[in-house]
């Protein structure tokens, strides 16, 4: 479960602050789904790295599971990363790594101590089974992401956070990797925030919200 309330966020230019999200609130209940919509600029992406406890709000909360991120330790803020899912609009695979290294590295990096229990159902549902000894380049974009969102998946996280995933996709592809990766999440109860600039994938979600100039509409 999510909850925001009267979040608040500025960056300094110069001597003076530039405000860019105004006192947000917002809660997706345990296992739901929301989608991020607005314009370029809107402040979709420097949410997103609010709830990944990737920048400090200047004022309100985030609480993640039942922890307020603000009152988190550096220590703790850290682990919290680490069992939070992140996909991207631009995949972030290692060029040199196969697949299936690409899928792992983040969790030997992060549990090294653990192995991954579910590698190979989560690379079957992603239909990677054939293609684990491939490079990311002999990949089409789509498969690109679903090595993405196996990453993402990979440690069994609660939440996943998504921003514009389907943003170099075409119009099919885009519906099937959000088709998919909706169904995923749905499977495993896992919370999604995505963002999208695309009005028709939000069927997938339960929630929509729109950010404009930092409110939401
Ligand atoms: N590192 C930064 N330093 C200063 N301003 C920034 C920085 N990152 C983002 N901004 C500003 O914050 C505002 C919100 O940016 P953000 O990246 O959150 O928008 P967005 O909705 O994700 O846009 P897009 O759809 O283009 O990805 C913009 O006005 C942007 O110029
Ligand atoms: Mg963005």
């Amino acid at each position: 479960m999510i909850e925001v309330s009267d979040l608040s966020f500025s960056r300094s230019d110069g001597d003076n602050k530039l405000a860019i999200l105004n006192e947000l609130n917002l809660s997706v209940p345990a296992a739901q789904r929301l989608a991020l919509l607005g314009d370029s600029g809107s402040g979709k992406t420097t949410l997103l790295h609010l709830l990944a406890g990737l920048v400090q709000a200047d004022s309100g909360s985030v609480v993640v599971n039942g922890q307020n991120l603000s009152l988190l330790s550096e220590q703790e803020l850290a682990l919290y990363r680490r069992k939070i899912g992140l996909i991207f609009q631009h995949y972030q695979l290692l060029d040199c790594l196969t697949v299936k290294q690409n899928i792992l590295f983040q969790h030997q990096l992060n549990f090294p101590e653990q192995s991954p229990t579910e590698l190979n159902q989560l690379v079957s549902d992603l239909g990677l089974t054939n293609k684990l000894n491939a490079l990311p380049h002999q990949l089409s974009g789509g498969e690109q992401q679903r090595v993405g969102i196996a990453r993402a998946l990979l440690n069994q996280p609660q939440v996943i956070f998504a921003d514009e995933p389907t943003g170099n996709l075409d119009q099919q592809r885009s519906h099937q990797v959000v088709k998919l990766l909706t169904e995923l999440c749905i499977e495993r109860q896992i919370n999604l925030v995505m963002v999208t600039h695309s009005h028709q994938l939000t069927d997938y979600f339960d929630q929509v919200k729109v950010l404009k100039d930092g409110r939401f509409e």
